[in-house]
């Protein structure tokens, strides 16, 4: 699929609404309670530390933080996957380490999508081999029409249908991260 070019910023075309800044921001702030309930207690005797997925969850990842009511850390991980721009081919790869270890910790990663899931799988097999006191998974959406991993989900924003995503920091080809709802391209 091509990807369109952006020549403005805040009009809904060509994309239809999917999820609306008002329900997520509403979520957010369900999700961020869920997780002070979950982790206020913990964040005593151990750091608790979020762990963003670069890029897609950063916008997800600013505005959770700030309905969690607990001290906690966040730190960043870059992971790409080869191959087409819309399909996981599940061969990935670590961009941008953590800066800081995880043992010990209690770690909830941040993504912006679980699609087939590979890339979570990959990615909390791998943060396991680093022995975190915890570990749990928050995803925003989550397409289980596309599943050939099975990923546990600790805390889900929003299950969606079978249809490529931007917006709120879902990217094509790199652009519409900036669009503050979630969209598809209509017709696709
Ligand atoms: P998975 O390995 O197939 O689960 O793919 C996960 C990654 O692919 C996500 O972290 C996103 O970066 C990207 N991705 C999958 N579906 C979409 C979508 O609908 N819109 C934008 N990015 C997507
Ligand atoms: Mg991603």
């Amino acid at each position: 699929m091509a990807a369109p070019l952006p020549s403005w910023n805040r009009s809904t075309e060509p994309f239809a609404e999917l999820i609306s800044a008002e329900a997520i921001s509403a979520r957010c702030a369900e999700l961020g309670a869920q997780i002070t309930r979950d982790y206020g207690e913990r964040a005593a005797t151990s750091e608790v530390v979020l762990i963003g997925v670069l890029k897609g969850s950063v916008i997800f990842l600013a505005d959770l933080v700030r309905q969690i009511a607990a001290p906690i850390y966040v730190d960043f991980i870059g992971i790409s996957s080869y191959g087409d721009a819309t399909v996981s081919s599940g061969v990935v790869q670590i961009t941008q380490d953590l800066s800081r270890p995880i043992e010990g910790k209690h770690v909830v990663v941040v993504e912006d999508i679980v699609d087939t899931g590979h890339t979570v799988a990959y990615l909390m097999e791998n943060l396991r081999t680093r022995r975190p006191a915890s570990i749990a998974l928050c995803s925003l959406l989550h397409k289980p029409e596309r599943a050939e991993r099975e990923v546990a989900i600790d805390y889900l924003g929003f299950t969606i249908p079978n249809k490529y995503v931007v917006g709120y920091g879902l990217d094509i080809a790199q652009q519409y991260r900036n669009l503050p709802f979630i969209g598809f391209v209509q017709g696709a």
